[in-house]
């Protein structure tokens, strides 16, 4: 399963790549306006960092960038999705599951602009994401979780739906809004191809107290022994 970090701050996305690696990032809105920082500043550093690790390419490491939330026609988001494309090779354009949006969706593939159906809340929109050909599906996790639902059984009848169908693989889940070990887990179990989250969300989720324990009855045992 591969690992995505959802945030479009340049020193979290250096961090999280040295440190384990992770696979591509994705961001939304929400992220840019909490980097501080003008839409095309952050879209240019994600586009330098990619080319200054040898990661050029959406098939290398891919950046999703969402088109602006406020457009409701296929024509505008297709504009826009086709202009943020010619930015950078490693960008994804993310688009809400809305009418528009899978329309959208459908031509930028067909034009060879690949993309993130966002938003997706049900295996039936997760399905027609498939059907179009959209590299990724970003179905929701946490969001989901926090209002009760319960997100294994979900998360696993997509995975069967595009097994049934030969959509597994060719459009790539990315389990959302993560945001505990506990849901890697169930991702993992279920078979999605990634997972995103924040960066401390990833944190959390390699820590264990008992990790800390053991160390320190290691160190104890270590300094009661004679070396030579
Ligand atoms: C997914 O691609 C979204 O960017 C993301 O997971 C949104 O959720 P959050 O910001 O509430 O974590």
């Amino acid at each position: 399963m591969k690992y995505f970090l959802d945030s479009a701050k340049i020193d979290e996305i250096r961090e999280a790549y040295d440190t384990f690696g992770i696979d591509g990032v994705t961001t939304n809105p929400n992220h840019i306006m909490n980097s501080g920082k003008p839409f095309l500043t952050v879209l240019s550093e994600l586009s330098d960092f990619a080319a200054e690790k040898g990661l050029t390419g959406w098939d290398k490491f891919p950046i999703s960038v969402e088109i602006n939330p406020h457009l409701d026609n296929a024509d505008e988001m297709v504009a826009m999705g086709c202009k943020i494309a010619a930015m950078c090779p490693n960008f994804v354009i993310k688009i809400p599951c809305t009418q528009a949006g899978i329309a959208a969706a459908r031509r930028l593939e067909q034009k060879g602009v690949r993309t993130n159906l966002t938003l997706v809340f049900s295996a039936s929109q997760a399905l027609i994401a498939a059907k179009n050909k959209s590299l990724f599906v970003s179905p929701f996790i946490g969001w989901k979780e926090s209002s009760g639902e319960e997100c294994s059984a979900y998360i696993q009848d997509i995975v069967d739906i595009y097994k049934n169908y030969g959509f597994y693989g060719e459009t790539q889940i990315i389990c959302a809004a993560v945001r505990t070990g506990k849901q890697f887990v169930d991702c993992a179990v279920s078979g999605a191809d990634i997972v995103t989250a924040g960066l401390q969300v990833f944190k959390d989720s390699f820590y264990h107290p008992f990790t800390d324990y053991g160390l320190g009855k290691f160190c104890a045992a270590w300094d009661k022994t004679v070396t030579e």
